[in-house]
């Protein structure tokens, strides 16, 4: 459920009309609503609130806007980040450091040390190479670094390719098989207090099956090192809900999820750990873009928007769905092909689509961007950064600028062996 509704035929943000905000800020623009991300927060929280013990960081890197971070801050969320650049955000934000987990397979020396520092919850280290080097780190500093350690299941989580992590021949975590040496090795580090494991075996899952027979893989694992006489105190169960992007999908309830979680771990005695990202962002957000021209095709229309793969690159990575809906729809319907202005064929966002009608100059949006949206945004074609805004209520503001063109050529320098 979300709050992109029709009002008198035209779609709205909570209480303000789209138009209104193309008219501010021109588009293409991504437009958040505040009472979405609050609804969704609540209610994987208040799904999970059936386990004991538990502990949820935000996926920064599926929507990593300052004002969405915030939202997410009040309404309780730490924050799992993969780089430097989001663990500041995350502080700038107010996250508590103990509230948020730092997680990632290039961690590099100086972001180790910043993180220490800034006094961070948790690590999830990926390798035992990487819990050497921050136990060194650690000792030098005087610290004592609290880590899980991320475990390959090998399991496939039937998502697409490009977003699997729980295979074996993916780069995350550490072989199934040599984690309990490698926890145990990490265990007797000074500098390391170890405290569980973690797993995340993809994004967009639709079904909770693979999840849950990595569940049972790590829980096995979780006895087998409690056995050998290690603490296991916490259980990083990753993110990776999926959500529905073509209305009519059926996709696991928050609830289901927390079931099957609650049902898993009956008897793990554990501080169970989240690391959702889609599932509360997704629906949060749309890409609202304005039809720059209907192109003549040997097939079906080229409609060409004024986004494109640089603003939205999920459809060009992964040939993700995002439904197309006018913003004042006349209530017509064509077939089109749907593109943006790029200069590539992989800046195609649908192809033979059924969608209303739209023409020259009309507004329209792609629903479900609110996450991996805005984040993997980038200026190819020397476009200009994607801006963002959130809307409350019959408020609304930009949440983060569109970056010029200009502003990018400025920073550019001409070296004086080309004067
Ligand atoms: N935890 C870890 C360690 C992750 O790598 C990820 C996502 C998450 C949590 C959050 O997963 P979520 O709950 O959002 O599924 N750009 C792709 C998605 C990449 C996901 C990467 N890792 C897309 O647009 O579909």
């Amino acid at each position: 459920m979300d709050h992109f509704e029709y009002h008198d035929g035209v779609l709205h943000a909570e209480a303000v009309a789209l138009p209104q905000i193309a008219d501010g800020v021109d588009t293409p623009v991504y437009v958040y609503s505040r009472a979405t991300l609050i609804r969704h927060a609540r209610v994987f929280r208040d799904a999970l609130a059936i386990l004991p013990s538990v502990h949820i960081a935000f996926a920064v890197k599926s929507n990593p806007n300052l004002a969405v971070l915030k939202v997410l801050a009040t309404e309780g969320y730490g924050a799992d980040v993969v780089s430097g650049g989001e663990l500041e955000r995350a502080l700038a934000a107010g996250m508590a450091p103990a509230d948020i987990v730092f997680s990632g397979v290039g961690k590099t020396s100086a972001e180790l040390i910043r993180a220490l520092e800034a006094g961070i919850g948790q690590f999830n280290l990926e390798s035992a190479e990487e819990g050497l080097e921050l136990a060194e780190i650690a000792r030098r500093l005087g610290r004592t670094a609290t880590c899980v350690l991320r475990v390959n299941p090998d399991v496939d989580a039937g998502t697409h390719g490009k977003i699997s992590t729980g295979k074996a021949e993916n780069k995350f975590g550490v072989p199934f098989d040599r984690a309990a040496a490698i926890y145990a090795r990490l265990a007797g580090e000074p500098g390391l207090a170890m405290r569980g494991l973690a797993l995340h075996i993809g994004s967009q899952l639709s079904r909770l099956d693979p999840l849950e027979a990595a569940f049972l893989k790590v829980g096995d694992l979780m006895r087998t090192i409690r056995a050998a006489g290690h603490t296991v105190s916490h259980m990083d169960l990753g993110g990776g809900v999926g959500v529905p992007y073509k209305s009519g999908d059926i996709f696991p309830q928050p609830g289901e999820y927390a079931a099957m979680v609650a049902r898993v771990t009956a008897d793990w005695g554990a501080t169970l750990m989240f690391e959702p990202g889609r599932v509360i962002t997704g629906n949060t957000g749309v890409l609202l873009t304005r039809v720059v021209r209907v192109k003549e095709g040997a097939g079906h229309p080229w409609v060409v928007v004024d986004a494109a793969m640089n603003d939205l690159a999920r459809p060009a990575m992964y040939d993700a769905w995002h439904d197309f809906a006018a913003v004042a729809p006349s209530g017509a319907q064509m077939t089109a092909n749907i593109v943006g202005p790029i200069c590539e064929s992989s800046d195609t966002f649908a192809m033979a689509r059924d969608i209303d009608t739209v023409a020259r100059g009309d507004l329209a949006v792609f629903r479900t961007a609110g996450a991996y949206g805005a984040t993997m945004a980038n200026t190819y074609n020397s476009r200009a950064m994607v801006p963002e805004v959130m809307v409350d209520g019959d408020r609304w503001a930009i949440v983060a600028e569109r970056i010029e063109p200009s502003t990018i050529l400025a920073a550019e320098r001409v070296p004086d062996f080309l004067l």
